[in-house]
């Protein structure tokens, strides 16, 4: 196993003294597709940020592909390719000369094959020559996937890529995803849905309150079963005993970690986990 990200002991302390990360540490390996998940505020988005190098760390260490991303910037950041969660895009750009023009600012030799390649797996070549003011919504957030992978990054971060976005486009984000993964593309994505999440991911993390609470293999589920006793545990331990309640209760599924609560439904038999647990 190659490690491709690797994070050490990494804090974050905002101006006026919020603590967003607690001493996370995380590795993950090349190829691997791995899912970040916990509630608004967690502080996923700062992880990622700070990888991509957006927001400075305040202690802790960050290596991609062997690359310091404070001592070797260039090299870290060009192996990277982010999927903000916020849209932010140029409006009188057009979508080719938009993508084009990222994958410059990477030093990367102009490549118009590669670009309509990505253009057309993201159903937007048709619209290559509109100005980007004129996409929709989805349409803007295919382009920043488009962007992001402009200059053929080996690691791509995607920021809550299907929050709020329709089925189609849902379905298009996951079959991409699995395709870059065939190209050995190691994926980070943040979500709010376990079962996305699950879906996807080869590991899964859960973040609560800038701490990363548990890391769990897909498939290896049960044997993490004793720490599911932990105060504040995991979504993944609550929807695990809202099986037993005939499908996922609704707090799982908005990824509360309320283990605590959850492990009663189920000494009852879990029963009425559904409606415990959205409370
Ligand atoms: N620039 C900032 N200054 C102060 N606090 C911030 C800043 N950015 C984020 N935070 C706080 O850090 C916490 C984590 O935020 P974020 O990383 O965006 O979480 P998530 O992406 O998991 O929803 C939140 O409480 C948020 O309000
Ligand atoms: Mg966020």
């Amino acid at each position: 196993m190659t490690t491709m990200l690797s994070v050490s002991c990494l804090s974050k302390v905002y101006q006026g003294g919020f603590v967003a990360l607690k001493d996370i540490n995380l590795d993950i390996r090349r190829g691997e597709i791995f899912a970040l998940l916990g509630p608004n505020g967690a502080g996923k988005t700062t992880l990622i940020s700070i990888i991509c190098g957006l927001v400075n760390a305040s202690a802790g260490k960050v290596t991609v592909d062997g690359h310091d991303i404070v001592d070797d910037y260039r090299a870290a950041r060009s192996l990277i390719g982010l999927v903000p969660q916020e849209l932010t895009t140029d409006a009188f750009e057009t979508v080719f000369s938009a993508v084009s023009f990222s994958r410059g600012l990477f030093g990367k030799a102009p490549n118009p094959a590669y670009v309509e390649k990505v253009l057309r797996s993201l159903s937007l070549w048709e619209k290559r020559n509109n100005r980007i003011m004129t996409l929709s919504g989805g349409m803007k957030r295919r382009l920043l996937i488009a962007k992001a992978l402009s200059h053929e990054p080996r690691m791509l971060f995607l920021d809550e890529p299907t929050a709020g976005v329709d089925v189609e486009l849902r379905r298009d984000m996951w079959n991409l995803v699995r395709g870059l993964r065939e190209d050995g593309v190691t994926i980070l994505l943040t979500t709010h849905y376990i079962e996305e999440a699950e879906e996807m991911a080869d590991r899964i993390g859960v973040i609560r309150k800038g701490e990363i609470i548990l890391v769990e293999r897909q498939g290896d589920a049960d044997t993490q079963a004793g720490q599911e006793a932990i105060d504040g545990a995991s979504a993944i331990a609550h929807r695990r005993g809202a099986r037993g309640a005939g499908g996922l209760c609704a707090g799982a599924r908005r990824g509360r970690p309320r283990a605590d609560l959850h492990l009663r439904h189920r000494a009852r038999g879990a029963g009425d986990c559904r409606t415990a647990c959205a409370t």
